[in-house]
C-alpha cells in the first residue's frame, strides 16, 4: 500500500515536472516571424517625429504634460499613453517599439515611425512632411538599414487624411457636393502614387486605417457648435474618401505580380468609432468630450503652455483623450481589432494573417463592399439575446 502510494506520487511528480518543462510550451512570440513594421501618417501614428521637426526643436513642445501621462511619460505621442502602432509593435513582439525616425541615434532594424503630427496628403504643411515627404525620406534611408528582402516580409502601417480634410472644409464651409467630391478626387489620386511609390520601393504588406467620422471629433464638435451632433460635410467627406481606398488597393494588388505580389487590409476605423460614439458606449464613459482641453467639448489646447485645459480624473473611461486623438485604452482596443476582429472590421484579411501571408504572394480575396451582412450569422437560439452587431 505505502509503496504503490509512493510509487502514485513519484509518477505525480514526474508528471508535475513534465508539464511544467514542457518542450512544447508556447511563447508569445512563437510563430511570429522577425520583420518591421513601418508607420506612415499624422499625429495619430506620430511615435515623437514632431519634437525634431519643429523650428526651434528647444522650445517646449506643445504636446507635452499630460499627453504620455498615463505612462508618467510626455515622449511625443498624441494620447495620455500608447499609441495604436505601440500595441501592433507589442503584438509583432518587437522589443524595442517603433521610433521616430527623426530622433538621432535610435534603433531603426525593427522599422521605424514616419509620421508626423501636422501631416497631410495635399498641400505643403510647414513643421510637418506630406505622406510624400516621408515616403521619399523612406526612400533615402532605406538602403543603410534594411534589405529588400526584409522589406517585402515587413508590416506597413497608413493612417493620414484627417489634415486635409479639416483644412478644405476650414477654407471651403460652403463648398458643394460637386467641390467636395473634386476635392476627395485630388486627395485620393495623390494617396494612390504615394501608396505606388511605396510600393515601388519593395513595400508590399501594407494596412490602410480608414479615416475616422471626423465630424465627429470633439474639437469639430466644438469648433461648429454642433453640441451632442456629428458635422454632416466633414462625416461625407470621410466616407467618400474611405470607399475609395478598399477598390484602389484591390486594384495594387489584382495588378502585381508575383514575386512582388501587393498584399493589403483595410481597417473601418470609421465605424469602429461611430459605433462608441453615436451607438453604444462600449464601456466608455464619456464619447462627446475630451479627456483634456478647455471649451464646451474640452477639446482645444491640452498641452499647450498657454491654455489652462482641464485633465479628467481617470482617462480609461474616455474615448477621446484630446479633441482629435483617442485615449490609450481606446487605442489598445483599436490595435485588438485591427490584429484580429470580423471582416466586418478588417478586411480582407487580419493584420496577423497580413503578417504570416507568404511574402511576394498574390492575394487570392480582395476587399468587398459591405461584407456586414455576409459575414455575419443570424442568432438561432435564443431571439431575446441582443448580440451586438459587430465588434
Ligand atoms: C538594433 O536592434 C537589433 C534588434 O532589435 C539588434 O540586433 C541590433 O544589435 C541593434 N543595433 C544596435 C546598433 O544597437
Ligand atoms: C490648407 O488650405 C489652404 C487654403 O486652401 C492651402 O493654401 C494650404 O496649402 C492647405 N494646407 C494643407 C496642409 O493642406
Ligand atoms: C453624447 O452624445 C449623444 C448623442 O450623440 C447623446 O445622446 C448623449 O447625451 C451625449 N452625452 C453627453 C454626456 O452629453
Amino acid at each position: 500500500m505505502a509503496g504503490e502510494c509512493s510509487l502514485v506520487s513519484v509518477l505525480g511528480a514526474i508528471l508535475v515536472l513534465t508539464i511544467f518543462h514542457n518542450p512544447f510550451m508556447v511563447y508569445a512570440d512563437q510563430g511570429m516571424p522577425y520583420v518591421a513594421l513601418f508607420t506612415f501618417g499624422d499625429s495619430s501614428y506620430d511615435a515623437g517625429n514632431k519634437l525634431y521637426k519643429q523650428a526651434n526643436p528647444k522650445l517646449p513642445a506643445q504636446h507635452l504634460w499630460p499627453y504620455g501621462k498615463s505612462r508618467d511619460d510626455p515622449n511625443g505621442k498624441f494620447s495620455d499613453g500608447h499609441i495604436i502602432p505601440d500595441f501592433i509593435a507589442d503584438f509583432m513582439t518587437i522589443p524595442t517599439g517603433i521610433n521616430p525616425v527623426l530622433k538621432p541615434g535610435v534603433n531603426l532594424t525593427r522599422g521605424a515611425s514616419f509620421a508626423v503630427a501636422g501631416a497631410s496628403i495635399r498641400g505643403s504643411p510647414e513643421e510637418s512632411m506630406t505622406l510624400n515627404e516621408q515616403v521619399k525620406l523612406f526612400k533615402s534611408l532605406k538602403s543603410k538599414y534594411w534589405t529588400d528582402k526584409y522589406i517585402a516580409k515587413s508590416l506597413f502601417m497608413i493612417y493620414i487624411g484627417t489634415e486635409d480634410y479639416l483644412n478644405f472644409t476650414k477654407a471651403n464651409p460652403k463648398a458643394d457636393a460637386s467641390a467636395q467630391q473634386a476635392f476627395v478626387t485630388l486627395v485620393t489620386n495623390q494617396l494612390k502614387n504615394d501608396i505606388s511609390l511605396l510600393y515601388t520601393l519593395g513595400a508590399s504588406k501594407v494596412m490602410v486605417q480608414l479615416l475616422a467620422p471626423l465630424g465627429c471629433l470633439p474639437i469639430v464638435r466644438q469648433e461648429y457648435e454642433t453640441g451632442t451632433l456629428c458635422y454632416p460635410q466633414l462625416n461625407d467627406l470621410a466616407r467618400q474618401h474611405n470607399e475609395k481606398i478598399g477598390p484602389m488597393l484591390n486594384d495594387f494588388a489584382q495588378k502585381s505580380q508575383a514575386p512582388y505580389g501587393f498584399q493589403f487590409t483595410v481597417f473601418d476605423f470609421y465605424n469602429a468609432v461611430l459605433r462608441r460614439t453615436e451607438r453604444d458606449n462600449y464601456r466608455f464613459f464619456e464619447t462627446n468630450v475630451s479627456c483634456c482641453g478647455v471649451g464646451t467639448h474640452n477639446a482645444y489646447g491640452c498641452g499647450k503652455n498657454n491654455v489652462h485645459s482641464k485633465l479628467c480624473e481617470y482617462q480609461r473611461s474616455y474615448f477621446f483623450f484630446d479633441g482629435r486623438h483617442n485615449t490609450e485604452k481606446a487605442q489598445e482596443e483599436m490595435a485588438h481589432l485591427i490584429y484580429g476582429a470580423n471582416l466586418n472590421v478588417i478586411q480582407p484579411m487580419t493584420f496577423r494573417e497580413l503578417i504570416v501571408y507568404p511574402a511576394g504572394d498574390k492575394m487570392l480575396e480582395f476587399w468587398k463592399p459591405d461584407t456586414f451582412s455576409l459575414n455575419r450569422r443570424r442568432p438561432s437560439v435564443d431571439p431575446n439575446i441582443e448580440l451586438s452587431s459587430a465588434y
